[in-house]
């Protein structure tokens, strides 16, 4: 390998959000969905440059950010987007945010998938609006979309559905049919759909391509928001930058209308850093994702000798849903963080009885925290 994943960095130093969280030192922290690794040095090279010139005022976007990205839909998934369709952000989440107010007028509904990542439900929340959740099935460890329960739900308030593709927690990348399903319940009831696709590279199964939901159809590409983010993929979450794609121009004209003045320019550095992951970042991500799929896979060995815990994929990201429903443990979460593995914890996204570990470390980190989950297991029996 070229790029260093083994290293122990200490991040304390930081200030790392990851690792300020537990007071006890002793606690491995393996919870937000950011990876203790370096991110790729041409990233770190082109900021120390930016750094240099040591004037950081309000800056435009990098004149090739918006043709990198498009360079890299096409690539990736075969989905050729015009630039124009493109608003850039700091952050998914801001956008998850103004997905709501734009789609949603003062007693509408968005509905949302559960469980999920907490700041789905926190946006319709923020902006006044109302939230029905459908929750998600449970078949054999793969989460899924219940489309029967979705259909029933929907009605004339509900105007936007949340989408997370893959899907946090849980890891399910949905499949075209999937995909074409549900896009076909939102168009009998007009509903738009706002697609969070943040971890769409993060994808294990070798060749398998994303499929963007705006790819499926026309209805899908003109009621859509597609939400994307190098700042998983090459681990840069402190530099916070995203894109909202918005093929319709009345929709993509009331989303940028709604950002204006609310969200906050994307900074100096962070601008610096998408535009360097996009152009040289590809080498380093491919083996991330090597080092990554061994990570799960030790995970997964050693995660199915332990009795009543049980892990399916995840089919993509590096966030593990570990089941602890059979092991009768009344907080899990609680179980785990004593051992000494500083999970997120499952009702955060809906489920107590489910745990999330970040499995995005330095593989003798990982060894270290399953040696603690099996020891701690194996002292409760
Ligand atoms: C599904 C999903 N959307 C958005 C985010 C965060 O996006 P940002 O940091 O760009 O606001 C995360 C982070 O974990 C996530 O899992």
């Amino acid at each position: 390998m070229k790029y260093d994943f083994d290293s122990i960095i200490d991040r304390i130093e930081t200030r790392s959000t990851k690792w300020l969280k537990f007071d006890d030192p002793n606690i491995l922290p393996m919870w937000v969905a950011d990876m203790d690794f370096q991110c790729p040095p041409e990233v770190t090279e082109a900021i120390k440059k930016r750094v240099d010139q040591g004037i950081f005022g309000y800056t435009e976007r990098p004149a090739e950010l918006t043709s990198l990205l498009q360079k890299r839909l096409v690539d990736k998934s075969g989905w050729e987007i015009d630039p124009e369709w493109v608003t850039w952000m700091p952050g998914v989440v801001v956008g998850l945010n103004v997905a709501c107010r734009t789609a949603l007028s003062p007693g509408d509904m968005v509905m949302t998938p559960s469980p999920i990542y907490r700041p789905f439900v926190y946006a319709s929340d923020n902006m006044n609006r109302g939230r029905l959740n459908t929750d998600l099935k449970n078949v054999e460890g793969r989460l899924e979309l219940d489309y029967e329960s979705i259909e029933q739900l929907m009605s004339e308030e509900i105007k936007m559905f949340f989408f997370c593709n893959p899907h946090n927690p849980g890891g399910t990348v949905f499949n075209q049919e999937e995909i074409k399903k549900l896009v076909d319940i939102c168009e009998k009831n007009q509903t738009i759909i706002c697609a969070d696709e943040i971890h769409s590279d993060l994808i294990f199964e070798p060749g398998r391509k994303h499929l963007h939901l705006a790819q499926t159809n026309e209805y899908a590409l003109n009621n859509s928001i597609t939400l994307l983010s190098p700042t998983k993929t090459f681990n840069m979450q402190g530099l916070p930058c995203g894109a909202a794609i918005i093929p319709n121009p009345e929709l993509r004209q009331e989303f940028r209308r709604n950002m204006r003045g609310i969200a906050a320019h994307i900074g100096v550095f962070a601008y610096t850093a998408a535009e360097a992951a996009y152009k040289y970042g590809e080498p380093w991500y491919q083996e991330l994702m090597q080092y990554l799929g061994e990570n799960r896979k030790l995970l997964k060995e050693e995660i199915s000798k332990i009795e009543g815990l049980s892990l399916y994929g995840p089919e993509a990201t590096y966030l593990a849903w570990i089941d602890c429903s059979k092991t009768g443990l009344d907080d899990p979460s609680d179980f785990f963080i004593n051992a000494g593995v500083g999970v997120h914890r499952g009702e955060w996204f809906g489920d107590s009885q489910f745990v999330r570990l970040n499995f995005g470390c330095p593989r003798s980190r990982l060894e270290e925290a399953l040696s603690r989950i099996k020891k701690a297991f194996s002292q409760r029996n």
